[in-house]
């Protein structure tokens, strides 16, 4: 049995993407500092597919730590590094953090790897690093814009550090995964998104609202050059995301990468607005939202959605799921959410 080491596998993504790997019949360690996700992740992944992944609790900016690990799980096949600071907003306010974090734990990371004897490295990087496209859908070799905040920097540095580092000969193969919008979650409800504090994204604002936890959504912007005025998003469904991530390692492990470097857009190739988000949730759900619409929300992309036919056609992966069952999967998380008082 190949063994995986996916960091943040506590988390969003990565939780989920523990469960297909495990499915697929790899053996998982986890490495997570519970920075931004519960210990009880573990459990509701053991619930759902019968298996107990390996958990270690560590910082992965921790390199002595990230060594022993290495050295007591010999044997890696690859690493899937999901372990990052996420919210743009407070990359804003705590650059430095973002920086460190993001940064540091790569390097640890790819220095450590020839050190092991693993060659193979799967990042998580997001569509954030195309800025407003010049032409839509973005295809992977459209041109990065610069980064509206540290922590878009943080993805596009991130990805020039793997980069280089292949290419100066480190016997490393990657590739990385361009993220459009992750939502929803386990159609079983035992895994999906934490939110911690007031939600900045739309989907878990959208079902904290329906809750009833917030009084009210708002819907940002109504002037944007769109069929109605709302932003446009390319919203994926969190299992079929995780899915690409073992196409991602069985590609690399299979030797039937192109180049040392791949990248791939993981979307939907389908564009939906905000406002579209908000009918179908109520369409699927059968709950009234009480949102208003607003003035636009400082540094909003106005629409992206991605090309995704590279993956389709080289990963041999798609995604899936419709927009209504995904929602339905997040309104199923967070009522589980909310009974259980969380
Ligand atoms: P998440 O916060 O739910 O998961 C990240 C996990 O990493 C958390 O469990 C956190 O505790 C852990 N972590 C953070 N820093 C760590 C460190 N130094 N050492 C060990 N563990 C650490 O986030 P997510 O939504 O699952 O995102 C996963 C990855 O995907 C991130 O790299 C994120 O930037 C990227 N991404 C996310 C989105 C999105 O919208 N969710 C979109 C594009 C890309
Ligand atoms: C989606 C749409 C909002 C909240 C962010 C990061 C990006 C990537 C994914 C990691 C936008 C609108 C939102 C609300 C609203 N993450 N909205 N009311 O901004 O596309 O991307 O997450 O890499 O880097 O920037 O996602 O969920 O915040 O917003 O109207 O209360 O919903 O304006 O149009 P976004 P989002």
């Amino acid at each position: 049995m190949q063994r995986i080491l996916v960091t943040g596998g506590a988390g969003y993504i990565g939780s989920h993407t523990v469960v297909e790997l495990q499915s697929a019949g790899f053996e998982v360690v986890i490495v997570d500092n519970l920075s931004n996700s519960s210990v009880d992740v573990v459990d509701g992944i053991t619930r759902i597919t019968g298996i107990r992944p390996a958990f270690e609790k560590l910082d992965c900016l921790d390199y002595e730590g990230l060594g022993k690990l290495l050295t007591k799980y010999s044997g890696i096949a690859a690493i899937i590094h999901f372990a990052a600071s996420k919210a743009v907003g407070e990359s804003v306010q705590r650059p430095l953090l973002y920086y460190r974090n993001n940064l540091v734990s790569l390097i640890n990371l790819l220095e450590l790897m020839p050190k092991h004897g693993v060659e193979n490295f799967v990042f998580s990087s997001s569509c954030t690093v195309y800025g407003q496209p010049d032409a839509l859908p973005v295809t992977e070799r459209a041109p990065r814009k610069p980064a509206e905040s540290p922590y878009g920097n943080t993805k596009q540095i991130c990805e020039d550090i793997v980069s280089d580092t292949v290419r100066s000969g480190a016997k490393v193969k990657s590739i990385l995964l361009r993220y459009f919008n992750p939502i929803g979650a386990h159609p079983s409800a035992e895994i999906g998104e934490l939110p911690l504090g007031v939600p900045q994204n739309l989907i878990p604002f959208v079902t904290q609202t329906a809750a009833g936890i917030r009084p009210k959504l708002s819907v940002f912007g109504s002037d944007y050059s769109t069929p109605d005025g709302s932003c446009i998003r390319d919203y994926i469904n969190v299992v079929d995301l995780a899915k690409a991530h073992v196409v991602a390692a069985q590609r690399m492990l299979t030797g039937k990468s192109k180049s040392a470097v791949e990248t791939f857009n993981l979307g939907t190739g389908r564009g939906v607005s905000v406002l579209e988000v908000v009918n179908a949730f109520e369409k699927v759900t059968g709950v009234k939202l009480n949102y208003e619409v607003v003035g636009r929300r400082a540094g909003d992309i106005e629409q992206i959605w991605a090309d995704p036919s590279y993956a389709n056609t080289e990963l041999g992966w798609q995604a899936k799921e419709n927009i209504e069952d995904t929602l339905a999967s997040a309104w199923k998380w967070q009522q589980k959410l909310t009974k259980s008082g969380k």
